[in-house]
Parts: C-alpha cells; sequence; structure tokens
C-alpha cells in the first residue's frame, strides 16, 4: 500500500508538496497552524501565486486526497511519513530563527508518542547544519519518549524548487538528496521517491549535516553567480561597445561554468538566497570560520539595485521632481512575492531624491500597496505606468513588458529614457531614444561585431 503523507507547514514548499503528491495518487494531509490559510485552502483558494499551482490544488481537493487541517495529532497520526516545511526566517542578527523549526517537532513528538507503528519524520526547511541532529532529533524524542531509530526515522531532504516554476520544479526536480538519520529512515524515503517519480531521478544519499550543508553551499554557490555576472556588467558599462550578455553567455559555454546563474540585472532577491546567507554568515562566525567569497557576494548584490539610478542620472540628469516609472516590483516574474524584492532599496532611494514614483507589477500590486501605502502611485497598465514620465526603469524581467515597443515609449513618456535593469528589451531597437542597460556600454548597438 501507498504510503500516506502528512505535510506540515503549507507555505510555498508546504503546499506545493503536498498537491504534487495528491497529484499522483498519494494521500495527503497538509497541516498549519494558520487557520486562515487552512480555511482558504479547504475553499479551493491559494494564497500564494505560483503557475499551475491553483490547478493542482483544485484536482487534489476534487479527488479528496488533499486534505488541509490545523490539527498536526489527525495529520501525523493518519500518515506514515510527515514532512516538515516550516519557515526558517532571520534573526537580528542574521542567524537561522529555528522557532517553527522546534515547536513542529514538538508537535509531531506528540504525536508520535501514542502511535504504535514506526514513522518517518522528512525535514524540507532549510536549517543549518547539525540542526536535524542536535534540535529535531532530540525535541521529538523528548515530547515522544521514543528514540529516533527503532521508534521513528529522521531524514533531511532539502528543497531546490523556485518559486515560479515551483510545481515544475517539485515534479522534475536535477536530483534529491537524503540525508538519512540511519539507513532505514534513508530507504524508507528513497523507497517513497521511487514510487512518486516513477522515473530515475539521480539521488545522492548521505548524512544528514551533510544534506544540511548541500543546501546553502547551492544557494551560496548560485547567488556568487549572480553576483559574478553583476560584477562583469559594471565592468561592461565602463566600455563603450561590450556587452555582459555576449560575455557571460560565451563563458557560459565552458561546461565547467555552465549557462544558468549568469544573467546579470539589478541583484539577487527572494526569500531565500538572502535569508540563506545571512544564516550561513552567521554559522561561520558561530563557527570561527571566515567565508570571503560569500560576504563578496552580499555586497555586490547589496549595491547593485543603485546602478539602476546612477543609470537614470546618466540619462536625465537629476531625479528630484521627476516621474520615475518603475516596471516590475516581484523579485523575480511569475510571482507575487516582494520579499527582499530590489525594488524596494530602488523606490525608497527615488522617493529620498523627491522623485514622483509611479509603478507597475502584473501581480505584486497588493504587496506594494503594503509596504509603500500612499508615498507612490500605483498603475494598472505598463502603458499607463509609462505615460508622462520622465524616465522608466525596468526592475522585473515580466515577459508582458516585451510588448512595449520603442514606439509606445516615444509617444507615451514625456521624455522617453529607459533604464533597463534586467536586460529584457532589444537594445538595437532603442537606438534612437535614450536608453541604458545594466552591463552594456555607451553605444548600445551592442559588442557583437
Ligand atoms: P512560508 O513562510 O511560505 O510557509 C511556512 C508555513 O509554515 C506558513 O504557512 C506557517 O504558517 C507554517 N508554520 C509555521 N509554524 C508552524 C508550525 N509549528 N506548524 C505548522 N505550520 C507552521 O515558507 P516557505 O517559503 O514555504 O519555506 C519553508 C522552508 O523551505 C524554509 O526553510 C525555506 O528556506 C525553505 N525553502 C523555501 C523555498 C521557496 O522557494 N520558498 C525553496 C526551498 C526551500
Ligand atoms: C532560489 C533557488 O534557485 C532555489 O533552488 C532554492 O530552492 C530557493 O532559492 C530556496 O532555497 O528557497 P528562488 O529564490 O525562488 O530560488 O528564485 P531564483 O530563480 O533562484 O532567483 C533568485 C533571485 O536571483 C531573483 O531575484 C532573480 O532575479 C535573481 N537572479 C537569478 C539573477 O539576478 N540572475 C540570474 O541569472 C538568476
Amino acid at each position: 500500500m501507498r504510503p500516506r503523507i502528512s505535510v506540515i507547514g503549507l507555505g510555498y514548499v508546504g503546499l506545493c508538496t503536498a498537491v504534487c503528491f495528491a497529484s499522483k495518487g498519494f494521500h495527503v494531509y497538509g497541516m498549519d497552524v494558520d487557520v486562515e490559510r487552512i480555511n482558504s485552502l479547504s475553499q479551493g483558494r491559494s494564497r500564494t501565486y505560483e503557475p499551475q499551482l491553483q490547478h493542482h490544488l483544485n484536482k487534489a481537493l476534487k479527488t479528496h486526497l488533499f486534505q488541509p487541517t490545523v490539527d498536526s495529532e489527525l495529520a501525523v497520526e493518519k500518515s506514515d511519513v510527515t514532512f516538515v516545511s516550516v519557515g526558517t526566517p532571520s534573526l537580528e542578527d542574521g542567524s537561522i530563527d529555528l522557532t517553527y523549526v522546534k515547536q513542529s517537532s514538538a508537535a509531531i513528538g506528540a504525536s508520535l508518542k501514542n502511535k504504535p507503528k514506526w514513522h518517518l519524520v522528512v525535514v524540507r526547511s532549510t536549517v543549518v547544519p547539525t540542526t536535524c541532529d542536535s534540535v529535531v532529533k532530540p525535541v521529538i524524542e523528548e515530547t515522544s519518549g521514543k528514540p529516533c531509530g527503532p521508534e521513528w526515522g529522521l531524514c533531511m531532504n532539502p528543497e531546490f524548487l523556485r518559486e515560479g516554476s515551483a510545481i515544475y520544479d517539485t515534479l522534475c526536480p536535477d536530483r534529491i538528496i537524503i540525508g538519512e538519520y540511519d539507513e532505514r529512515s534513508g530507504s524508507a524515503l528513497d523507497n517513497l521517491y521511487r514510487s512518486f517519480f516513477h522515473r530515475k531521478i539521480p539521488t545522492k544519499r548521505m548524512s544528514m549535516v551533510n544534506a544540511e550543508l548541500v543546501k546553502y553551499a547551492n544557494n551560496a554557490f548560485l547567488a556568487m553567480k549572480v553576483s559574478f555576472a553583476n560584477m562583469t556588467a559594471n565592468l561592461c558599462e565602463t566600455l563603450p561597445t561590450a556587452d555582459v550578455g555576449v560575455v557571460t553567455s560565451a563563458i557560459g559555454l565552458d561546461k565547467r561554468i555552465g549557462q544558468g546563474f549568469l544573467r546579470a540585472g539589478l541583484g539577487y532577491g527572494g526569500s531565500c538566497f538572502p535569508k540563506d546567507i545571512k544564516a550561513l554568515t552567521a554559522f561561520g562566525r558561530e563557527k570561527n570560520i571566515d567565508l570571503p567569497l560569500v560576504h563578496a557576494t552580499v555586497e555586490i548584490n547589496e549595491k547593485q539595485p543603485f546602478r539602476s539610478i546612477d543609470l537614470a542620472e546618466k540619462l536625465i540628469g537629476s531625479l528630484s521632481g521627476k516621474r520615475i516609472s518603475v516596471l516590475g516590483l516581484a523579485f523575480k516574474p511569475d510571482t507575487d512575492d516582494m520579499r527582499e524584492a530590489v525594488s524596494i532599496p530602488i523606490i525608497k532611494d527615488l522617493l529620498q531624491r523627491h522623485a514622483n514614483v509611479v509603478v507597475y507589477d502584473p501581480k505584486a500590486i497588493a504587496q506594494a500597496r503594503r509596504i509603500f501605502e500612499g508615498s507612490i502611485t500605483y498603475a494598472e497598465s505598463a502603458v499607463e505606468c509609462i505615460r508622462g514620465s520622465d524616465v522608466c526603469i525596468l526592475v522585473t524581467e515580466w515577459e508582458s513588458f516585451k510588448d512595449l515597443k520603442p514606439k509606445e515609449f516615444a509617444k507615451l513618456m514625456k521624455h522617453p529614457a529607459i533604464v533597463d535593469g534586467r536586460r529584457l528589451l532589444d537594445p538595437s531597437q532603442f537606438s534612437r531614444v535614450k536608453y541604458a542597460s545594466v552591463g552594456l556600454g555607451s553605444n548600445h548597438k551592442t559588442g557583437t561585431p
């Protein structure tokens, strides 16, 4: 018989895990402490915008394979495997806040107390090295009164999904990392994934601490690639015919480097890279180990959003009193998530310069209203956003912004001037208007011979 699944924490990761398991015919109990979240999920409403998520949620509820609940005891008791995907935010000093991990571990332990059957606990939350061994295991052992191993199993199974393609990534991961407390736990999870995927996904089994490290090293390496591309972009801007896109796509052809995560722009944001890098830095501090590549990655990233301000000033001079249109607010396209989005420091800086800011995003306007309230103007379309503005800064690379043609900018803007912060537009089409792009020399016919 197929194992029954419970998922504790139904945020981005948990909900995607839950509905994807349900879509493959597994019975899933999804538990969250947020009553409102559970109520809206039960009514088929996901509070998160994510492509395909609503479709999978509808399907999971229709087949009755997904049962949202606030009852952790029910979820654990009725299932064979429990995935933990609660949040792991930052404390004020940047180190990881394990409050939710501890609370959910305690709830799982309490539920395991009277459960006669062996049960597998799988940590999917991103946690710093040794957390599974020194926090999750002792908390569950204490609250259940049962030793890990013979009575219940434990795995650390990091999640690598990206927002905006979360469902695809859950159904088609590059690899599965199984950090196992013991052989039985690792084999149980390995077998579960074999029945979930129906094909062999490259799987690496290792110790829990190595799995914890894999997750942080993975995110830090990807963030470092982005910062490397941005550092190269800044160099390119000092050379009239240089183009960072030409340079990074050429180095990316070297298989040892690879094409991924070399898109120069205004820096990385989101709920993960910034938070995880802070946690890694704090962990290094605790262990008395300097992590200079990580520091440099952060330093480059913190400065990068302001390249858009420098470029705007180069095009039109002082921004004070000017109408600035900001296209894109979400930290990346295909999400409404504005956590640590680079649009935030950019808009704050523009406001400090006494600019009039008008913004548009296809999905993130509601989030932006919560952050900026009445200090900026919210447009209902990209066209409305650029109308009458002195300079337009493109901050998030939504595909729909490609529909804006140079003629439209020329017709709608007061003085057409565009800063392409994400290298979305084709510079060769903008040769007749004031145009600047991250990573592009001042001769914007591009560096291609
Ligand atoms: P999230 O903030 O969207 O959701 C976390 C959920 O956990 C919330 O719904 C919250 O109510 C719930 N929760 C908190 N305490 C709980 C408890 N004691 N019992 C039950 N539910 C509880 O977080 P997320 O983005 O899904 O991230 C979860 C974890 O996965 C984090 O460690 C994160 O770093 C990691 N991760 C996230 C992503 C991503 O793209 N968002 C990708 C990979 C890994
Ligand atoms: C990232 C990782 O890609 C996931 O593998 C990981 O699971 C997740 O963090 C996590 O640990 O939570 P995510 O933050 O959703 O996923 O999105 P990414 O596609 O990685 O983008 C992160 C940021 O980097 C975005 O702001 C994006 O605009 C920026 N980026 C990305 C670039 O500026 N250039 C690139 O080439 C790639």
